[in-house]
């Protein structure tokens, strides 16, 4: 009664704020940012203009991956979140989860549902993301641990971050050159 295809989905939802990772301490950091899905909203614009804005500022082709900037890392504090579009389309998650000063500060994660693609969103009251295609759970690190995406063993895509003179960098597939325009 779900087989909602992902071109049926609702394409307007926004990626909530994650509440990435981090072992001991992420439940703290839910605890403290208890606030981030409305946090990130607020700061979903820093990260789409930073797409744009950075599309071309760091690329590194590499096998079809360059690096883009992202964000500064001063702009984003613990606990706040961003959502980030590459340059070739695809949507993500940007959080905040620790304050080391370096990349490993970071996780992102894909909006894309891993079973048929529909855009999932973070569910604070739940502290998880979820799929309503098909009912998908994710725990705040992307794994999958409810509906199709449990049974097949599915994550949310993780991306590479690196950080640079306080600047961070993430690796995302290169958009395709030369294409129909
Ligand atoms: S598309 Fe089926 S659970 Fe997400």
């Amino acid at each position: 009664m779900s087989d909602v295809q992902p071109e049926d989905a609702p394409s307007t939802q926004e990626p909530e704020p994650a509440h990435p990772a981090g072992n001991d301490t992420r439940r703290d950091f839910l605890g403290r940012a208890g606030g981030v899905a409305l946090i990130g909203g607020v700061v979903a614009s820093y990260g789409s203009l930073a797409a744009v804005a950075g599309r071309f500022m760091f690329p590194e082709p590499d096998g079809g991956k360059v690096w883009v900037y992202a964000a500064r890392l001063a702009d984003v504090a613990v606990g706040q979140a961003l959502s980030f579009s590459t340059p070739s389309g695809a949507r993500l998650t940007i959080a905040r989860t620790k304050d080391t000063g370096g990349a490993e500060d970071f996780i992102a994660l894909s909006s894309v549902c891993p079973h048929l693609g529909c855009q999932v969103h973070w569910e604070e009251q739940n502290d998880r993301f979820f799929c309503p295609c098909h009912n998908g759970v994710f725990d705040p690190e992307g794994r999958g641990i409810g509906g199709p995406v449990l049974d097949a063993g599915q994550s949310l895509a993780s991306y590479p971050l690196r950080a640079e003179n306080g600047l961070l960098f993430i690796e995302v597939d290169a958009p395709v050159q030369g294409g129909a325009a």
